[in-house]
């Protein structure tokens, strides 16, 4: 579904993804690591043109989606990102923030967008704020408004970056549920994240990312049994001491 090939991305003179290749099937769970800097939101970032990048390409169904003429806000319209702040419309309804994109950008209907909108919400446990507004409700509780937001446009593709790093600790916990249920309906994503307990048991697969390389891709079970790379185990062991 998303094909890497030969990626490369500079900022000025700094190299920031050398040679990504890799591949993301259909259905499947890829969550990305490694130390601060290595390149995670950069590499996640090209993958909904947030990031242009200087060479190879990526296709996504088959689409290159880097090519000249492309319209990106019709790409990133149809990918759904979720990032470390959440970025819902402050003036808006929950329930609004949810049907803005769809109505607007997609031409649903506004009864269907709100009727798709509070089963998405029930879906992240939040139906009954659809009417509250983003700064009377917790960090967790946006970040599953920020989700649902996303799910709205039907995205095939789920896209996070830390998803989680932001949020108190208590509410970890609600966030990685709600990102839980979506594997288990089959949802193709890509997700940046140090919840390894979460990578752990919902991963199909691990990237391990040093300075802008994938150094190693393995299952989750090898992964954090049985590293390969010498900076993977570091990495590992740097991350048991915390
Ligand atoms: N807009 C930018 N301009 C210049 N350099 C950048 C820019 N964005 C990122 N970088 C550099 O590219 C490298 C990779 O950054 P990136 O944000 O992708 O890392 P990361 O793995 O997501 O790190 P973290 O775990 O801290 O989020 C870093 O050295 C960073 O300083
Ligand atoms: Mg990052």
């Amino acid at each position: 579904m998303i094909v890497l090939d030969k990626v490369n991305k500079w900022y000025g003179d700094y190299r920031a993804l050398t040679d990504v290749s890799e591949q993301v099937e259909k259905n499947e769970v890829v969550v990305v690591c490694g130390p601060s800097g290595s390149g995670k939101s950069t590499l996640i970032r090209t993958l909904n043109r947030l990031e242009e990048i200087d060479s190879g390409t990526i296709a996504i169904d088959g689409r290159d989606i880097h090519a000249k003429g492309l319209d990106a806000n019709e790409l990133r319209a149809g990918i759904g990102f979720v990032f470390q702040h959440f970025n819902l419309f402050p003036h808006l309804t929950v329930l609004e923030n949810c049907t803005l994109a769809p109505v607007s950008l997609k031409r649903a209907s506004p009864k269907e967008a709100r009727e798709y909108a509070m089963q998405l919400l029930e879906q992240v446990g939040l139906a009954h704020k659809r009417d509250a507004y983003p700064n009377a409700l917790s960090g967790g509780q946006q970040q599953r408004v920020a989700i649902a937001r996303s799910l709205a446009m039907r995205p095939p593709i789920m896209l996070f970056d830390e998803p989680t790093s932001a949020l108190d600790p208590e509410m970890v916990g609600e966030v990685l549920q709600v990102m839980r249920s979506l594997t288990d309906q089959g949802m193709t994503m890509v997700c940046v994240t140090h919840e390894m307990g979460f990578a752990r048991e919902v991963a199909d697969r691990i990237l391990f990312m040093s300075e802008g390389r994938i150094l190693e891709r393995a299952k989750p079970e090898d992964f954090f049994t049985n590293p390969q790379h010498p900076r993977a185990q570091q990495f590992l062991a740097d991350r048991r001491r915390d």
